[in-house]
């Protein structure tokens, strides 16, 4: 059983990135494979609205000219996806935008290509806005056909500096909690 995670932050290996990883020392431990692409530095496109995958029908954006075709033959080949985004003005990053509604898009013009895989959003935050940013996610989840996952409180870890949210003790073992719920299911589901 494959879980891969998504991390949208705009600075690698920050805070959302050691979130995943508190959720993957859980899965680990439960048996599950896990896999994170970091989409620092790759510039992702938003959609350009052309409808393309609608006609072409080959699980594939049009726009070839970054990662995003690659995402998408990872979450194709995964049990349960994640996604991770920092707050940003209340929302998720560009990066992570970028990311659902292309895959999103491409996803429904094939027939719901993720349809009643797993899927859990994970967001940090300074302050304030994680909730908003955290909904976003799910919509992405809801709309594909998605089972979402939940945990003992919504996914969210505090945190500004690089490593601070390691100090956020209830966003860590929000983590755990995703990660035990997500492996109980995924073996509920795969066997
Ligand atoms: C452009 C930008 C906008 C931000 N907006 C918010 C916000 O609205 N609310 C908040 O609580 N934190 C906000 N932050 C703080 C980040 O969400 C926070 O530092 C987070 O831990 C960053 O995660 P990372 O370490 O994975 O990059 C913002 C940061 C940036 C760079």
């Amino acid at each position: 059983m494959l879980v891969v995670a998504f991390n949208g932050s705009a600075r690698k290996n920050g805070n959302t990135a050691m979130m995943i990883g508190y959720l993957f020392e859980t899965l680990k431990q439960e048996g599950i494979t896990t896999e994170m692409v970091q989409l620092s530095g790759e510039h992702p496109h938003g959609c350009i609205a052309c409808y393309q995958c609608f006609k072409n029908k080959n699980g594939r954006c049009i726009v070839e000219s970054d990662c995003i075709n690659g995402c998408i033959e990872k979450m194709a080949a995964a049990d349960a996806i994640v996604i991770a985004s920092p707050t940003y003005i209340a929302d998720i990053s560009t990066e992570t935008k970028a990311l659902i509604d292309r895959a999103g898009m491409t996803s429904r013009a094939n027939g719901d290509m993720f349809k009643r895989k797993l899927g859990a959003a994970i967001v940090t935050q300074r302050r304030a806005g994680g909730v908003h940013a955290f909904d976003s996610i799910n919509h992405f989840f809801t709309i594909s056909q998605m089972i979402v996952v939940g945990s003992s409180y919504w996914n969210i870890g505090f945190g500004r500096e690089k490593g601070e949210v390691a100090e956020d003790s209830e966003g860590v073992a929000t983590m755990r909690d995703l990660g035990r719920n997500m492996a109980w299911l995924l073996r509920k589901i795969h066997g």
